[in-house]
């Protein structure tokens, strides 16, 4: 099965498996380590990218659903709303462990850019399908709202 993907900008013509996760053609054909596998039934949010603009978790998108879709990453996110995530994230060290965080701050980017001044019942909704096993979650929010102050 040949499918046509953009990620991060990048166009690729790439030849997989039918039924393979986004998750194992970002990791495995692509060496994009930034999107985590934690749960692989889409509970954790650790896997999250945003698929043509909306965050998507990658564990659980069959790659063949995506022809000709644009798919973002950690590592390639850009605009005013990731760099004033970035800079939050930094600015209150929210990480404890580390390894939710990316799925974290994707979501997170995704949200800002829909709702720029988010109340703590909008990141409470926006943000459930991303645990955190640290609990970092006071700082999780906090950083959202210095992003949403900063963007
Ligand atoms: S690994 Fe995808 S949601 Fe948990
Ligand atoms: S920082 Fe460790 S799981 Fe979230």
């Amino acid at each position: 099965m040949t499918i046509k993907l953009t990620v991060n900008g990048t166009e690729h013509d790439l030849d997989l498996p039918e039924g393979m996760p986004l998750l194992w053609v970002l990791r495995d054909r692509l060496g994009l380590t930034g999107a985590k596998y934690g749960c692989g039934i889409a509970q954790c949010g650790a896997c999250m990218v945003h698929v043509d603009g909306s965050p998507r978790p990658s564990c659980i998108t069959p790659v063949e659903t995506l022809d000709g879709a644009q798919v973002t990453t950690i590592e390639g996110v850009e605009g005013k709303e990731a760099e004033a995530v970035r800079a939050a994230w930094q600015g209150i060290d929210v990480p404890q462990c580390g390894y939710c965080q990316s799925g974290q701050i994707m979501s997170a980017i995704a949200l800002l850019r829909e709702v720029p001044e988010p109340s703590d019942a909008d990141i409470d909704e926006r943000m459930s399908g991303n645990l955190c096993r640290c609990a970092a979650y006071m700082r999780i929010r906090q950083a959202i709202k210095d992003a949403a102050r900063n963007v």
